[in-house]
């Protein structure tokens, strides 16, 4: 159990005051860092950390609350001085490879998908990864017109005036160019400009940066260009965004490109043909990391024939045809002050290290993930133990090592709690997994507020105004303690404008956006309910399949008896295992999600499932299934093919089946397609089809 909670009533009122000052003080400094800067130093999880020992402190002490209470305050809104830019092609990130085996795992995959031998060469363009912040540049007719922020990467901030003032950001192109043409790279801050930079902010008593990355965005940020102006800020390209025409036939050909029209490129690069010279390369650049004047977080692997990496295309937010490689993280020595509990939004007690804070590689640290039970037993972590600890990339620190030899001679082994600390709930393991989980559901405060903010994200129901700070002080304020409760606050005339920092207008902004999400496409809807195991990719299949949201409750509903059909069908579908077939059967069948849904319903609507391709096709809706070797393209092509063209794929024939693809070889899968009457298709039959 936390140390915090415990030692409350240890506490002397005169120690109980100063520490809720400072916490308060700490809040707000923090806040304005995150609203206003856009440069946070600490973590999401750190942030919330300090809410919770200041409310558990000020519900033991309510009458020494200071006067600046974080909890009447509702968070600054964001600046919204920007304008808004709609990306014309989204900017994507990266998915991330951290050893040797990942670079190998990464080639092989792309062998696979494009059924390529193994003695052909994967040629990839290798690149520095800069850690800055990415930017996208529109140019017409080869002049600079607009710039803009990544944003979520569908929706960026138009900052053309910030981006004017880099010298290294071309205002004309040199040389011809497409009429419009999109460049996108990184916008950085090179260490020693970092350094002095900081220097004079120190002086002249501003406020300094953490680290060059967080310089770097709040310096783009600036409402004001002419601040930016004398902030020394540079610019690299990468890649091409959106283009009229084709420009090169490889990655190496647009850096060429880029060099021409002017802009830097992010050197030192290298045309690689096998994972080994990708490895080599990543060994080379992280032994000459320290001498390069920009900070750098790994390499970057892109395939090089433009032509392949459009077949290779995208798997939610990143490209099959890229990787980064991140350097091995920087490590510290520090103490482990003590262990506390978290509950999640699914109720996992997850185990977090507060540790004295350290310096790791320009970021402090004080902060790391235990992740569970077992992980704390097999490296016997013991509060005050001397730990080393890691910070990889922007993953969050964990421990590496115990110092056993430093431990003193009354040290105690951690007994992991048995119950949830925030309801007191018994909290369990099911055997075969490793987490322990409090079994409270709803009545747990920890796992109905994640609930809700998972709820209104950006990729569920992404109501504009409510986010994850409005959202804790609705719900410390008892206005807002389910999902029916976002839809029912206007009518239940709560009375907003009397909370501090909000006026009529607010409560209307608020009100209209709330409004605006009354209709929600079925694939966020299923998203939203935060069920175990089931991500944005499970909740579209899943939409995809059913529909509507009446076809997939009456499936589920059915499903939940083993021996029907509906489960068969169901567990037949790529991409549900077992596993998840039960999470998901588990809440369709409790009665109190049942009843919360229907509450729901009343306020809002679902809309079907809508076909995203704007014409169908011959496979729109039909059932396929692939059974044995193909040629022309491997499984997991055709597969994504097959998707893209509206179809759904299923991993075994049943009576629903449209077609069955028989390649090589193809076992009792074509057989039962015959006994059951489904359409076989050849290989060449497929391909004619899907290329049709
Ligand atoms: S290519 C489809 N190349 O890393 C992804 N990105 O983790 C296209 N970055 O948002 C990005 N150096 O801000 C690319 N040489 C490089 C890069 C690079 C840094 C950043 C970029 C991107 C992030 C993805």
């Amino acid at each position: 159990m936390s140390k915090k909670k415990s030692s409350v009533p240890e506490i002397t009122p005169l120690e109980a005051k100063a520490e809720l000052a400072r916490l308060a003080d700490a809040i707000s400094h923090h806040d304005t860092l995150y609203h206003q800067n856009d440069a946070p130093e600490i973590s999401d999880a750190e942030y919330d950390a300090l809410r919770k020992s200041y409310k558990v402190l000020a519900e033991s002490f309510p009458h020494l609350v200071p006067a600046n209470n974080p909890e009447k305050k509702v968070g600054a809104a964001p600046l919204s001085g920007f304008a808004k830019v709609k990306h014309r092609v989204p900017m994507l990130s990266l998915g991330n490879a951290f050893d040797t085996q990942d670079v190998t795992d990464f080639t092989d995959r792309i062998r696979r998908f494009l059924n390529m031998n193994e003695d052909q060469p994967v040629d990839c363009m290798a690149e520095p990864k800069i850690d800055g912040l990415s930017a996208s540049l529109f140019y017409e007719n080869g002049v600079f017109v607009q710039g803009a922020t990544r944003g979520d990467g569908e929706i960026g901030e138009d900052i053309t005036q910030n981006l004017s003032t880099l010298a290294t950001i071309p205002k004309k192109l040199t040389g011809n160019a497409p009429a419009i043409i999109e460049i996108r790279g990184e916008v950085y801050m090179e260490r020693g400009n970092f350094i002095e930079m900081n220097a004079r902010q120190e002086q002249s008593g501003k406020p300094i940066f953490a680290n060059p990355r967080n310089a770097a965005a709040g310096s783009l940020r600036q409402l004001d260009s002419s601040i930016t102006a004398t902030r020394p800020l540079k610019f690299f390209g990468y890649a091409l965004g959106y283009s009229e025409a084709r420009i090169a036939d490889t990655q190496m050909g647009v850096r060429t490109q880029l060099h021409q029209w002017g802009f830097v490129l992010n050197e030192p690069s290298a045309l690689c043909h096998s994972a080994e010279d990708m490895i080599a390369y990543h060994a080379k650049i992280e032994g000459m990391r320290s001498t390069l004047p920009f900070d750098l977080d790994g390499v970057v692997y892109k395939i090089n024939d433009l032509d392949l990496q459009e077949r290779l295309g995208f798997v939610s937010r990143s490209p099959r045809w890229a990787i980064a490689h991140k350097f091995s993280a920087e490590e510290a020595e520090t103490t482990l002050n003590d262990i506390i509990i978290q509950v999640g939004r699914t109720g996992a007690l997850t185990p977090v290290a507060e540790l004295e804070p350290v310096n790791v590689g320009g970021v402090m640290v004080s902060r790391a993930t235990l992740h569970n039970e077992d992980e704390i037993i097999r490296k016997d972590i013991r509060k005050g133990d001397r730990v080393i600890i890691r910070r990889a990339g922007d993953v969050i620190p964990q421990i590496v090592s115990v110092k056993t030899e430093a431990r003193k001679a009354d040290s105690v082994p951690y007994i992991f709690p048995t119950h949830c600390p925030e309801c007191n709930s018994e909290a369990v393991r099911n055997e075969g997994e490793a987490v322990r989980r409090c079994t409270g559901g709803l009545i747990c405060s920890a796992q109905a507020i994640e609930r809700l903010i998972h709820f209104v994200s950006r990729d569920a129901f992404d109501i504009e105004g409510l986010g994850e700070r409005s959202l804790r002080s609705f719900w410390d304020e008892n206005l807002i303690k389910s999902p029916v409760d976002i839809f029912t606050l206007e009518k239940r005339g709560a009375d907003l404008e009397k909370r501090e920092g909000w006026g009529a207008k607010s409560v209307q902004k608020l009100f209209d956006a709330i409004n605006a999400k009354r209709i929600i496409p079925l694939e966020r809807f299923i998203y939203a309910l935060g069920i175990r195991q089931v991500g944005e990719s499970t909740a579209k299949l899943l939409a995809r399949t059913y529909r509507s949201w009446a076809a997939l409750n009456a499936q589920m509903i059915e499903a939940a008896d083993h021996e029907t059909r509906g489960y068969r069908d169901f567990t037949a579908l790529d991409g549900i295992g077992e596993a998840m077939a039960n999470d998901l059967i588990r809440f369709f069948s409790e009665m109190h999600n049942q009843e919360m849904i229907a509450a729901l319903l009343n306020e809002i609507s679902i809309s079907d499932w809508q076909q995203n391709e704007s014409a169908a096709t011959a496979l729109t809706g039909k059932t396929i299934v692939f059974t044995g070797t193909l040629q022309a393209m491997g499984r997991n092509e055709a597969k994504a093919k097959a998707e893209k063209l509206g179809a759904y794929v299923a991993g075994s024939v049943s009576s629903k089946t449209d077609y069955v693809v028989v390649g090589a070889d193809a076992g009792s899968k074509g057989e039962k397609a015959r006994a059951l009457g489904v359409t076989i298709l050849s290989e060449q039959e497929w391909l004619d089809l899907a290329n049709s």
